[in-house]
């Protein structure tokens, strides 16, 4: 939500910026705008639509200056237009904010500000923020970092914000908060980045500093200081991203999507680095040592998150049940956190987010702490906020995923749920030596057979132009296959538009089945497994009604190839483990329909990755 990078330093930061904005587009894109000091005036360029429209824009500017900031906006005070972009003036006109958050209060505080006769161009609560900065320097005749401060200390809701000024005893200071929203500070050689996340910084340092909530860092005069809110010196840790280059580009693919898809032999193994070996009998989650035997004994499991994490979640609900016993709940972050949920001491909540940032999943694992559980992360992006809050978790280790569709980060999730499931039922001692060799053999394989899936990678593109103009599309799964459905169908509406509704195939009979006729796509995930024969009867209700089925299965399969309109094959592997197979198709079902039907793929319309608001 919103993509903020900023910098002082000895380079050109415009063009600096402009490379940042777009490694950050993933998180809204609905306008960008850059502020740069020139000549002892803030000069702000802002503009309704991509980074590149706003770039074009300025092709004969040549605008030049070391010090400025740019953002890229997902709208959620006012439309998406050229005025509501940041970054905003104060009334003055003498400061300038960018901002990443929502505040709550705006409209109490607008109304303050404007009865003192401030005056509005945009309808955000940016504008909001900053005039509300301007106001208390005024009334306080503090510093702005003071001013900033006391401001943190009125205003409700979330954010990472940073601030210019044109006051010539200000030349030279950018100033950065955050509460909520996620900030990292570059830290190079007489220069500072600010940045959302370090995408935009690697490029020329290696050395960051997250800022956590309620602390604000300052660069004055080339030196940058951190403090919290009630201006008590912090000693901010300074540490290495393991980050490389090209794991942030495209590397020739046509979108990131694409590109992550065929990433996920090397991400699921890189996921399982270090911590799998079947030949020595060997599974260990080091993040997870000290919390395994509270794991083990504890009475029930609490899975929250969002989107396609949540669908991780579901499948992780079968495997934990299956292999650790242990009863688990899956329940949608946003849901779980306004619902005053039971939780007991020493029950596990565990959150998982690509991100680690998602604001519904960061309060839903707040109140669970508040509430005596035990809280764990399996998130993507190191240093991120879950992680930070949680007492442990696991890393998947999918490197960065810049399409706005999930992909390889499910498949990473579902399979460090996997390995933490394996690992709770040995701690239990109910896992047959056996099982737990034949769980990790098949684990090491997984790999090479989703690079044996990808294969059909042109087979599903041609399958995908016979159906990129259907308006409906139903999913339908058994057993773990049933968040796979889900899957695919939240892949789908999501970067093509078609609408699309991912069902336990028993429960067609309960409704759905009435919207089957011949223009309806019916996807079956139809694995071998124990309820093959209840599917295949699903599939055949649904030929019955003329509908048009397009079956995943497992290799080799002879019946359902004679009742399926197209059939997509997948590689035996132990039934637990087929969601990481049987949703690759699924991703490139979506992912090529959605292109021909001429949708940005990577930042499709009104989303963006990473959702810091409610
Ligand atoms: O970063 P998170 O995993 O917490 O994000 C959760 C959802 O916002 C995310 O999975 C979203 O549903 C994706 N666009 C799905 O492709």
């Amino acid at each position: 939500m919103c993509g903020i990078v900023a910098y002082v330093g000895h380079r050109e930061a415009y063009p600096l910026i402009i490379k940042g904005l777009k490694r950050l587009e993933y998180r809204g894109y609905d306008s960008a705008g850059v502020a740069l000091l020139i000549g002892g005036e803030l000069t702000i360029y802002k503009k309704k639509g991509k980074v590149a429209d706003l770039e074009a824009s300025l092709i004969d500017a040549h605008p030049t200056s070391t010090i400025g900031m740019g953002h890229t906006r997902w709208a959620t005070h006012g439309e998406p237009n050229d005025r509501n972009a940041h970054p905003h003036y104060s009334h003055s006109g003498r400061l300038a904010i960018i901002h990443n958050g929502i505040i709550e209060n705006y409209e109490a505080i607008k109304q303050k500000l404007q009865s003192k006769g401030y005056e509005f161009r945009s309808d955000t609560d940016s504008e909001v923020f900053v005039n509300f900065i301007e106001d208390i320097q005024k009334a306080t005749a503090s510093s702005l970092e003071e001013a900033v401060r006391l401001a943190m200390q009125e205003v409700v809701g979330a954010y990472a914000i940073v601030l210019m000024s044109a006051e010539p005893e200000d030349s030279g200071l950018l100033i950065a908060a955050r509460k909520g929203s996620p900030l990292v500070i570059g830290v190079g050689e007489d220069e500072y980045f600010f940045a959302s996340d370090a995408t935009p910084i690697i490029e020329y340092t290696k050395e960051v500093i997250y800022l956590d909530d309620h602390q604000i860092a300052v660069v004055r005069a080339g030196e940058l200081t951190v403090t919290n809110i009630d201006n008590v010196p912090q000693s901010p840790y300074i540490q290495t991203v393991e980050l490389e280059l090209e794991a942030i580009e495209k590397g020739g693919f046509e979108h990131f999507m694409l590109k992550e898809i065929f990433e996920q032999p090397r991400s699921v193994k890189d996921c399982m680095r270090g911590r799998v070996s079947a030949d020595e009998g060997y599974l260990v989650l080091g993040g997870l040592r000290d919390y395994l035997d509270s794991i083990a004994k504890s009475k029930r499991i609490v899975i929250v998150a969002c989107g396609t994490s949540w669908h991780a979640g579901l499948v992780a609900e079968y495997i934990f049940e299956e292999l650790a016993r242990i009863p688990v709940e899956v329940e949608y972050a946003s849901e779980f956190r306004y619902r005053n949920p039971i939780i007991k001491e020493g029950d596990v909540v565990i959150a998982i987010s690509q991100s680690g940032e998602t604001m519904d999943t960061l309060a839903a694992l707040e109140l669970a702490k508040s509430k005596g559980a035990i809280i764990l992360g399996v998130c993507n992006v190191v240093g991120s906020s879950i992680p930070r809050l949680t007492h442990a978790g696991a890393y998947t280790h999918a490197g960065p995923e810049i399409g706005v569709a999930s992909t390889k980060a499910f498949t990473a999730q579902v399979t460090v749920l996997t390995l933490m499931a394996i690992a709770v039922a040995r701690k239990k001692g109910i896992l047959h030596e056996d099982t737990f060799r034949r769980l990790l053999f098949e684990l090491e394989r997984i790999p090479d057979k989703i690079e044996k899936v990808l294969k059909s990678a042109e087979k599903i593109k041609e399958m995908a132009w016979q159906f990129h103009e259907a308006r409906n599309f139903l999913y339908l799964g058994r057993g773990s296959n049933f968040p796979v459905a889900l899957e695919g169908a939240l892949k789908l509406k999501e970067i093509s538009y078609i609408h699309a509704e991912g069902y336990p195939a028993a429960e067609m009979k309960h409704g759905p089945i009435a919207l089957i006729d011949q223009d309806m796509p019916v996807v079956f995930i139809a694995t071998r497994d124990n309820s093959y024969e209840k599917i295949v009867s699903n599939i055949q209700e649904v030929k019955a009604r003329k509908g048009k089925v397009i079956a995943v299965v497992t290799e080799g399969d002879k019946l359902i190839p004679t009742l399926a309109d197209h059939v997509l094959e997948v590689p035996i592997t132990h039934e637990i483990l087929t969601p990481l197979l049987s949703v690759v198709p699924l991703q490139l079902l979506s992912y090529y329909i959605a292109v021909m039907r001429g949708c940005n793929v990577d930042q499709p319309r009104n989303l963006a990755k990473s959702v810091t608001v409610e």
